[in-house]
């Protein structure tokens, strides 16, 4: 079967960070982050002490926006939190169940490079897809569709767990929905990342009807439910 085990999807930034996304990532003792611009997303030890916790303050620095994305560990009560947002995991779950057929010639898709990241930038601004910076597009391969020159929709791939691809930064523009953009562009990319022996999944808030019922007719199954949450990192006196 194609793709790795599913284990590593329970901690699928520290797996990137530690692994396919060494080059993109940045640490302090045991306690790892992306690059500036890239990804807000950091990652610490399962079960994590004190010590941990003051070695992700060291790195990202005090009073700093710690995302820690699903990390189902809490840091220590006098870290403030900014966000939680209760979501889902949702994975392709293999061979046969049909979503990586979509053949790209012809339908309009793009990659998307460094001279698309402005219009990229734009569009995500405009949907709201999820957090998406200047340097996201190195986390892999982005595609979009263009209508008269302007993007008007695109997804790529994000975290990179060994065996795993996820799929993000999906998005249409209002004025081109319903026209099964999102449905090819997450088609496509699900094909390229199970040509290569590795299977896609993603993260979607719970509210987020529309995706989900689109990421169902794809395929995708509910992995397991998720919460992600963001902290700021405490300031000593
Ligand atoms: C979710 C989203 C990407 C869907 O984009 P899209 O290009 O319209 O999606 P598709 O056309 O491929 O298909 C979506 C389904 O919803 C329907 N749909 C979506 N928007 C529609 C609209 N404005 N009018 C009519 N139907 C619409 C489509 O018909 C299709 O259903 P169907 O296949 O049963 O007919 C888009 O709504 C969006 O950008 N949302 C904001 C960003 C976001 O939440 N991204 C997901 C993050 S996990």
């Amino acid at each position: 079967m194609a793709g790795g085990n599913a284990v590593v999807l329970d901690d699928p930034v520290g797996a990137s960070l530690r692994g396919h996304h060494a080059h993109l990532a940045r640490g302090r003792g045991r306690a790892v982050t992306y690059l500036p611009g890239v990804a807000t997303f950091s990652a610490v030890p399962a079960e994590p002490g004190a010590a941990e916790w003051a070695d992700l303050t060291r790195l990202l620095g005090q009073g700093e926006f710690a995302d820690m994305f699903d990390c189902p560990s809490i840091p220590p009560s006098h870290w403030e939190s900014v966000f939680v947002l209760e979501g889902r995991q949702m994975i392709w779950p293999g061979p046969g169940s049909g979503v990586p057929s979509q053949a790209e010639a012809g339908t309009g898709m793009v990659e998307l490079g460094p001279d698309d990241v402005p219009g990229m930038l734009d569009l995500a601004g405009r949907t709201q897809p999820g957090p998406f910076w200047a340097r996201t597009l190195e986390l892999g391969t982005y595609l979009g569709i263009r209508d008269n020159g302007t993007l008007v929709a695109m997804a790529g791939e994000r975290l990179r767990p060994p065996g795993w691809t996820e799929i993000s930064a999906v998005c249409t523009a209002p004025e081109a929905r319903g026209r099964g953009y999102a449905a090819r562009l997450v088609s496509a990319l699900a094909a390229r990342i199970v040509a290569r022996n590795e299977r896609p999944f993603l993260h979607v808030a719970d509210t987020n009807t529309a995706a989900i019922a689109l990421y169902e007719r794809l395929g995708f199954e509910t992995r397991k439910p998720v919460t992600f949450r963001g902290f700021r990192t405490p300031v000593s006196s």
